[in-house]
């Protein structure tokens, strides 16, 4: 049995009162999620807080990219030992904002993820067409393309403690939902492709969904056999939904 994962991805929001208000708010409810494991990924400048603030909690906490590099002259970039200092325990790579704003390539996100896990983070890597690529029918091509620059960089291994999320771009804070059937169709292709290489590393490997999850959509889709928990953006930033979706996959 796989045990869920639900993260939150805060983006870029909150101000450091609203980080504090929200994390005392999931704090509070957090007891009741027993079965499922909880994390959040703020904002960079808000991390040396949630540690403050999240210390001793069932609740992890992470970041939402990092850098391929360990130290250096990278103005702006943030290294994997950066995240460690802070209590991290999980790291978003390649999700489609960045993909898109900041060109990153496949290659790139492979090598973001073999650096977290090098430093003992628990990369979230992520996947997802855009509607284009929907209606074109590629939806599988990209997914595999995607999944494939890390497995050819890395092996197949790297997921044995890694986390895949399947976020279709045109279901991200549209409030387009993909119907629990289609997320599952791809989330079955997705651990079927892993499975290819390894069946053991691909009935242990979680794929979460993401893309407008919300507490009245989370259990039927969470219900689904290969849908492992869920990367939250919108919901995740208001104690009460992001709890009601903790509950969901609890
Ligand atoms: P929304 O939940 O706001 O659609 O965002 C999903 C997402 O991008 C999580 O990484």
């Amino acid at each position: 049995m796989r045990r869920p994962l639900v993260a939150g991805n805060w983006k870029m929001n909150g101000s450091l009162e609203s980080v504090r208000n929200l994390l005392d708010g999931i704090k509070r409810g957090i007891d009741e999620v027993k079965n499922a494991d909880v994390a959040v990924c703020p904002p960079f400048v808000f991390i040396p807080e949630t540690e403050k603030l999240l210390a001793g909690s069932v609740i992890g906490w992470g970041g939402q990219d990092l850098s391929i590099e360990s130290s250096g002259a990278y103005t702006g970039e943030v290294a994997a030992s950066m995240l460690n200092d802070f209590g991290c325990q999980y790291v978003i790579v390649g999700h489609s904002e960045r993909r898109t704003y900041h060109a990153e390539s496949d290659e790139l996100v492979a090598k973001k993820y073999a650096a977290a896990q090098a430093a003992g983070l628990v990369p979230i890597l992520c996947v997802g067409e855009t509607l284009e690529e929907r209606e074109a029918g590629v939806t599988e091509q990209v997914v595999a393309r995607q999944l494939d620059a890390l497995i050819n960089l890395a092996g197949v291994e790297s997921l044995t403690d890694g986390v895949i999320a399947y976020e279709p771009v045109w279901a991200i804070g549209t409030g387009k939902t993909a119907t629990p059937e289609q997320a599952q169709d791809v989330h079955a292709f997705i651990r079927g492709r892993v499975a290819a290489k390894s069946a053991e590393v691909a009935d242990g490997v979680r794929i979460l969904y993401g893309g407008s999850m919300k507490p009245d959509n989370a259990k039927e889709l969470i219900g689904k056999p290969d849908i492992d928990g869920g990367l939250i953006g919108g919901a995740s930033l208001k104690a009460e939904d992001f709890l009601g979706i903790c509950t969901a996959a609890n």
